[in-house]
Formats: structure tokens, sequence, C-alpha cells
């Protein structure tokens, strides 16, 4: 399967289905949480609490305003600045928080009351109690304020946290689970699908969707229990306007998810020009040499700076998608607004029940205004998710059957058994036989392209056959786990891969246990002891990345030492020695000889000495093994080995190591 096909037959069919198709994706997502149940249970228990307190600051504030409101002591001050509404602000998240500009409540009101206009018609004394009373009650009321300003902190911290830490680890299991499924797709979706793509969808997909999701989860958990909590207060205290906000409220989402529409549109845009990006930016890198080689420099600069460019748009595009928001949803807040004091006028609402009213509409217009986000944050995530998912959903072709058991008696033969293959166009084999025997080596040549390293990747189970059966010791080797299919295979390939670790590591790659007696066996084993040795740190020497350090022939030595450090009951060797200068090439030929005899080798070859060397030949062509003997046999036959041997070793061959 090759993602960027599916990408775009999927983009199509998206855009009749958008809606749908978001939830869809969202659900999926949703499901990850399952797993942390009880800390979203915790967090929603906060995010009651918060929106619960939110309530009881309401009722207080009510009372306060009240209070001061009608209280002469307060209301009537001429010039003292006493504690007014004002001094209860609302903050950003619409909850009410003390004024700090607002002056100590408890002097003010006090010290000027003689001057009032009350005063001449309340007695001194009585005006007095009142004073007493109503600083008592004022204080009580802020005290009981205070503290569920506190409550409301702790719950919103509660609820922030836990249900931040549920969105963080859906993308943490999405990213792992992502890799995770990356490593049992088949070496054929890795060679068809770019791998700066992939590397995009693991970390800048995830990493966008990480956001999302983590705002997603607070919001679409916190939002609704503020606003039904304040919608409740409001229906019971005050329903015509309550009636005014169900309808007002709505105006405010419809924007929200128009934006959000084309918000998702740009975002899957975007996270396609960054995986081109980091595709450019991955093969620069790795063909840092050929770029270098043919001065072409400047153009990948080209290449870079157009992604960047185009990159640079989307993130334009969205940015003035999400700017819109704002000034859209405040413009039709602010009408709401002005249409509550006009209602408030209308019907000559006391100033207290409006400013509590105006508070409980601020209250619940934040979690409405959240409420929206939280659609244009569905359907900006769904780009990414979809990305990620059409990696997770990608089917594992080759995996073990249910009943595999793992390898547990010793070689003693492998047979390819009517073989046909193909990778998905022109066949590779139509009609395969060959087998091997223990203990003997198989030279296996053949024109380039004629299917040499198919066949061995046949047998490491890197592909299944389309028909036919490759049979161990009789078994087909389906039956068995693909671990110890190839557990028990020492395999080499022409470009070595090395990690950016030390040598030693590098050897016990495939047996993390060996201990560095077994790593030095298998390194004298390979010729590469002296080498090794030689390094200024032995086999703790770092390689550098991809093994940069190394020449090719003792990358390859040390790749034939990994593979022989597994004991390996079968070695291939694909081409171990084509990619090497002459005197390397002796080396690892003088490694490859000295195990001829010791186990059974499928040797994939160019050097005539190796071919001799061997007890087999086999010569790959025309969908099939189209020779097999030994070389003199194969020689005498004069078919298409002997034209071949003439063809690459020349007429005049004198048996020495020329290419193939
Ligand atoms: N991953 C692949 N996807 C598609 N075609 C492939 C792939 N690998 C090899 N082929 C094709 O299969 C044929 C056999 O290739 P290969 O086994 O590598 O040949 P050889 O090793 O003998 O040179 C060639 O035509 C090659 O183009
Ligand atoms: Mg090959």
């Amino acid at each position: 399967m090759q993602v960027g096909k599916v990408m775009s037959r999927s983009t199509d069919k998206k855009k009749v289905k958008l809606q749908k198709d978001d939830l869809q994706t969202f659900y999926r997502l949703l499901s990850f949480a399952k797993p942390y149940f009880w800390r979203l249970v915790i967090g929603s228990v906060c995010s009651v609490l918060g929106g619960g307190s939110i309530l009881a600051i309401l009722l207080t504030g009510k009372s306060l305003i009240g209070f001061i409101i009608e209280s002469p002591t307060f209301s009537f001050t001429e010039d003292v600045p006493a504690m007014e509404a004002s001094a209860f602000a609302v903050d950003e998240a619409g909850e009410m928080v003390p004024d700090a500009s607002a002056p100590a409540e408890t002097e003010a009101p006090a010290t000027d009351v003689s001057g009032t206009l009350f005063s001449k018609f309340i007695s001194d004394s009585d005006l007095k109690r009142l004073e007493q009373q109503g600083v008592s009650s004022l204080l009580t009321m802020s005290g009981v304020l205070m503290l569920l300003i506190l409550i409301n902190s702790l719950a919103t911290f509660g609820s922030v946290y836990y249900l931040q830490w549920v969105g963080q680890r859906i993308v943490m299991d999405l990213r792992v689970k992502l890799f995770s499924h990356l490593q049992k797709l088949s070496i054929s979706f890795c060679n068809t699908s770019s791998s700066g793509d992939m590397i995009s969808r693991a970390i800048a997909d995830t990493q966008l969707l990480q956001n999302s999701v983590t705002n997603i989860v607070i919001d679409a958990i916190r939002q609704p229990i503020t606003f039904l909590v304040v919608l409740g207060y409001v229906l019971v205290d005050e329903w015509q306007l309550a009636l005014f906000s169900v309808v007002f409220f709505p105006a405010v989402i419809v924007p929200i998810v128009l934006i959000g529409r084309r918000l998702r549109r740009i975002s899957r845009e975007g996270q396609r020009c960054l995986a081109d990006l980091t595709s450019v930016m991955k093969e620069s890198l790795d063909g840092v040499v050929v770029v270098k080689a043919f001065g072409q420099e400047a153009r990948e600069e080209a290449r870079f700076d157009e992604q960047c460019r185009k990159f640079f748009h989307r993130m334009v595009s969205a940015a003035k998608a999400k700017a819109l928001n704002d000034p859209i949803t405040h413009i039709i807040g602010g009408i709401g607004g002005v249409g509550v004091l006009v209602y408030a006028l209308i019907a000559k609402m006391p100033i207290k029940d409006c400013i509590i009213f105006a508070c409980a509409i601020w209250a619940m217009y934040e979690p409405v205004k959240k409420i929206g986000r939280i659609f244009m944050e569905i359907q900006q995530s769904s780009a990414p998710a979809d990305r990620i998912f059409e990696i997770i959903d990608a089917p594992v072709t080759i995996s073990d059957s249910p009943d595999a058991v793992e390898i547990s008696d010793p070689l003693q033969h492998i047979e390819f058994r009517n073989i046909a293959f193909n990778y998905g166009t022109k066949d590779v084999f139509t009609n395969l036989n060959l087998k091997i025997e223990n203990g003997t080596s198989l030279a296996v040549v053949g024109p380039s392209g004629g299917g040499k390293t198919t066949l061995v990747g046949l047998l490491m189970r890197f592909f299944d056959p389309i028909s036919g059966e490759i049979l161990r010791n009789g078994e087909d080797i389906r039956k068995y786990t693909m671990k110890s299919v190839r557990a028990n295979i020492g395999f080499v390939m022409q470009d070595t891969f090395l990690f950016n670790s030390t040598i030693a590591d590098n050897i016990a790659y495939g047996n993390p246990e060996a201990t560095r007696e077994e790593i030095e066996n298998a390194a004298k084993l390979a010729h590469a002891h002296e080498f090794i040795l030689e390094k200024e740190e032995g086999y703790d020497t770092v390689v550098g990345e991809r093994g940069v350090s190394l020449s090719g022939g003792q990358k390859q030595r040390i790749a034939i030492a990994r593979a022989l450090l597994r004991n390996p009951g079968l070695l291939i060797l694909d081409e171990a020695t084509s990619a090497l200068d002459t005197e390397s090439e002796r080396n690892v030929q003088a490694a490859i000889e000295g195990l001829m005899g010791r186990m059974t080798m499928i040797v994939i070859a160019h050097r005539l000495s190796t071919i001799v060397k061997c007890d087999y030949v086999a010569v790959v062509a025309n969908g099939g093994i189209a020779e097999f003997g030994t070389h003199a046999e194969l020689l005498a036959k004069r078919g298409l080995y002997t034209r071949l041997h003439e063809l690459q070793f020349g007429s005049c061959s004198n048996g020495t190591d020329v290419a193939v």
C-alpha cells in the first residue's frame, strides 16, 4: 500500500463526508483514552467542582453586590470610593476574582459616614449599628468568596492537570503504536513509502495532535460542565434572558465551525507540506556526497526553499483563519451583551440583577467560545490523526500464523518449490525450484535484476511467495515464527547499515547478551579483529552515523561478524564485496572463504574465486533457476552460465578475480 495514494483517495472521499469522518476519527482518538478512565473521572470531578464553585461564587457575589447596593452605609456615600461592584472583576476564564485595584474593603465605608445624605434621616446610633453589621457581613461574605475562589483554583488545577495528562498520554500511545506498527510492516511497504513522510507523521503529526487532543480533552469536559452549571443558575434566576442566551450562544459557534472546516483543509495540506519538507531535508542529508560531488547545493536549497514557502503559506492561511475567529465571536458577543443591557433597561431590571446577570452571561460566554473551539480543534486534529491512522491501519502483509512455532531442529536442507513471485508488477519468478543441503555452499549468479536478492528475501520472509513454498527440513517456513526463521539465518547485505554506536554494540546487535569474548570470536572469524584492535578505542570505538568512520571493507567485515555472532545455521551474503575497493574486497573475500565448509552458505557472488570455491552454482534468470550444478559442470554445459562467464570475465578468462 502506498500511503500517498491512499491519502489522495481518502481526501476526495472526505470532501463529501466531512463531518461524519471528523467525528469518526475523533471517536477513534477518544478510544485511546479508555485505559486512563479513572484519570478522566478525577479530571471531570474537578471540572464539576470548578463549575459548582463558579455558581457559588456567582451567588455569593450576588448577595455581596446586593448588600453593597442596598446598604445605606455604602450606596450613598458621596465621595468615598466605597466597596463597589467593580471590586470584583471577571478574569479571562470568566471566573470572578478580587480586583487588585479596588481599595481595601473594610476601611473606606466607615470613614465619612456622617457626611452621607442618609445621616439626615437616620440617628447616629442606628447608623453605627448598621455600619457594624455591614462590616461583619461583608467580611464573612468576602471570606466565603475567597474560600470559593480557592476551591475553584484547586479544582481548575486538578481538572487541567489530569485531563492534560490523559491528552498527552493518548498522543504518546499513538506515537508508540505508530512506531511499533512500522516495525511490523513489510519491507516492501517501507520501500515504497518516503521515510521523510514517515518521520513527519511520527513526529510532526503527533505533535500537532498533542496540542489539539489535550485542548479537546480539557475543553470537552470542563466547558460543557461550567456552561451547564451557569445556565442552570440563569434559568432559575431569569428565564427570559436565559432563553435569549439559548438563541445567542449558537450564533457564537457558527463562525467557529465554519472556520474550523477551513482549518481542517489547510491543516491537512500543511502537514503534507511539512512531510515534503522533511523528505527534502532527509534526502539531501542522506545524499550529501552526491549533492556535493555534482555541485547541486543550490538546487537542493531551492527545493527546500520551495517546500518551506509552501508550508509558510499554509501556516499563514491557518493563522488568518484562526485570527478571524476571535474578532467574529467578539462582535457576536458584543451584540449579545448590548442585547442584555437593552433588555435589562426595558424590563427595568434592578442593578444588582443586571450586574450578576451580566457576570453569568460572561461566565457562559467563555465556555461557549471554547466549546466552539472544540469543533475547530476536532476538525484541525482530524488531518494529522488521519495521517497517523493511515499508517496504523496499513495491513501487515507478512505476519506469523496463529499456530506458528519456534524452530527447534538443526537445519538439514532448504527447498524452494514452484515459487512464483512479483512485487506487484512484472513477474520476478514464475516457477523457481532449488534445493540446498546442509553444510554446502551455493553461489547464486545471474544477470542484474534477475532476482538474486529477491530469492534470499523470500528465504528471510521479507516477502511471501505468491504461490509455491519454501521448505525447511520439509516444513513450510510459514509454519515457524518469523523471528525464529530469521534468527537461524545470518544475513549480510551489500549496503551494510551500522548504528551510531560502538563496534562491539554493532556486532552484538542481533544478540545483545553476547559476552566480549563471543564478540571477539565472531570478529576473528570475520577477519575484523585486527583492524578493530588498531582503532584507538578498539571495540569501544564509536562508528559514527552509518559507520562513516570506517572503510567499506571494515563495515562489511563488522556486518559479517554481526551475522556470525548469532551462530546461524545458514549464512547469506548478498554481493558482500561488490562495492568494495580491491584491498577491502580481498580482506572480506578471505573472511568469506574462511567460513566455507563451516556452515551452510548462500553467496550471491561476483568474484570468480568465490564462485569456484562454492560447492554448487545456481544461475537465476528468466523467472527461475536457469542452470544448476558445479562450476565445472556448468562451464561444460556451454549454456547461460558460460555466456555470463564469458561476458563478465572475458572469453580469455584466466580464472582471476574479475567482477561479474
Ligand atoms: N522492492 C521492490 N519493488 C519493486 N520491484 C523490485 C523491488 N526490488 C526488486 N525489484 C525488481 O525485481 C527484480 C529483481 O530484483 P533483484 O532481486 O534485486 O535482482 P538482483 O539482485 O538479481 O539484481 C528487478 O526487476 C527489480 O527491479
Ligand atoms: Mg541484488
